[in-house]
């Protein structure tokens, strides 16, 4: 027996459920050899994913390979502990990043798409899932409102791409954007279960999802059926919206799901014509939050025109900006990835 002879046998080996290999999904971390015995370590986050497949390379290898699991690190300032037991409907994605906000049009779905993007341009995979079945607007944000549910031999769904990352939405199911979904919410958790489970995503470094507004089923499924690495939680600076972004902030907390940090969003209006500064929904609120709650803030977006007019087109700004507006989500993309990586 050698590292290539165990090799080829773990080509075999498919993940627990899934019909993907663990050596595909990139599972297998290290062979390595000391003094003629050989160990396997195995990166996963499913306590039970992990047991079931450590007994069946103990059996396959009879007893001769050691199995071990790499720890996965987490930075304390973000570490509240995981869920007591997350399934992982996601194994194929190493981080899940769930963007929310207690309040409804506060930006989540624009800070989802452009955060999406501004990490693909950074080379990461990146797949955007728009968990907000009765008002998906991800689509038309990036421009693949027309395109229609397609399959592969495997019987997969295959997402959407655009701007180098793959999309997923109930919007690309309806025959036109303005068809109104009348379902239950057990009917569109199970919808969403089946996009994280039945899209051919590939290998993701992050999967992240646009929520619905609220603290509701579909929030509470996503942080039971994924392991969230980060909630991303956007806000307007002004009190009634912060009243709400609390509420966001407790229910992460009570849940186990570890917090990210928190955008402000619409922060501030130069106006175009005398570049006068305008705090139209007051200062400093989401900051003042962050620190109440000791996560990290991000960083803050201005309300501008261009960036509303840039997201009805289709064309998110940190592609198709300027360079201040790329700005805004390199920015918070960097910062959050100072907080996961
Ligand atoms: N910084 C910004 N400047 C100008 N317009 C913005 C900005 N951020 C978002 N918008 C616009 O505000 C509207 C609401 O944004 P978005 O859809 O991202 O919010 P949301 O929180 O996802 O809403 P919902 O709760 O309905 O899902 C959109 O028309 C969007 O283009
Ligand atoms: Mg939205």
């Amino acid at each position: 027996m050698n590292k290539e002879t165990i090799l080829e046998e773990l080509k075999k080996v498919n993940y627990p459920g899934l019909d993907k290999s663990i050596i595909d999904l990139k599972v297998v971390e290290e062979i390595s050899e000391e003094d003629g015995k050989f160990s396997i370590i195995l990166s996963m986050q499913n306590d039970e994913a992990y047991r079931i497949l450590a007994e069946r390379l103990y059996d396959l290898f009879h007893g001769n390979v050691d199995v071990q699991r790499k720890a996965i690190t987490q930075k304390k300032s973000i570490n509240y502990g995981h869920t007591a037991n997350p399934n992982n409907r996601a194994p194929y994605a190493k981080r899940v990043i769930a963007v929310t906000s207690g309040k409804g049009g506060v930006g989540k779905s624009t800070v989802s798409v452009n955060l999406s993007v501004a990490l693909a341009q950074k080379g990461f995979k990146v797949g955007l899932l728009d968990a907000d079945v009765y008002g998906p607007n991800v689509p038309r944000m990036i421009q693949v409102a027309d395109e229609k549910l397609r399959w592969n031999d495997n019987d997969k769904i295959i997402p959407s791409e655009n701007f180098g990352i793959k999309i997923m939405s109930v919007g690309l199911t309806t025959p036109s954007s303005d068809t109104p979904l009348v379902w239950r919410s057990s009917v569109a958790v199970s919808a969403l279960i089946q996009f994280l489970e039945d899209v051919d995503w590939g290998e993701l470094d992050f999967l992240v999802i646009d929520m619905p507004p609220g603290t509701g089923d579909i929030q509470l499924t996503m942080a039971q059926e994924l392991p969230i690495t980060a909630g991303v939680i956007v806000t307007t600076p002004q009190p009634v919206a912060l009243d709400d972004v609390s509420r966001a902030i407790m229910m992460f907390k009570d849940i186990k799901v570890p917090i990210g940090g928190l955008v402000e969003n619409m922060s501030f209006f130069i106006a175009p014509d005398t570049q006068k500064r305008y705090d139209i929904f007051g200062k400093g609120g989401g900051e003042t939050i962050a620190k109440r709650y000791e996560i990290p803030f991000l960083g803050q977006i201005p309300l501008d025109m261009q960036i509303r007019e840039y997201s009805d087109a289709g064309t998110p700004p940190v592609a198709m900006g300027d360079q201040l507006q790329k700005g805004y989500y390199k920015n918070i993309a960097d910062n959050l990835l100072k907080q996961i990586l």
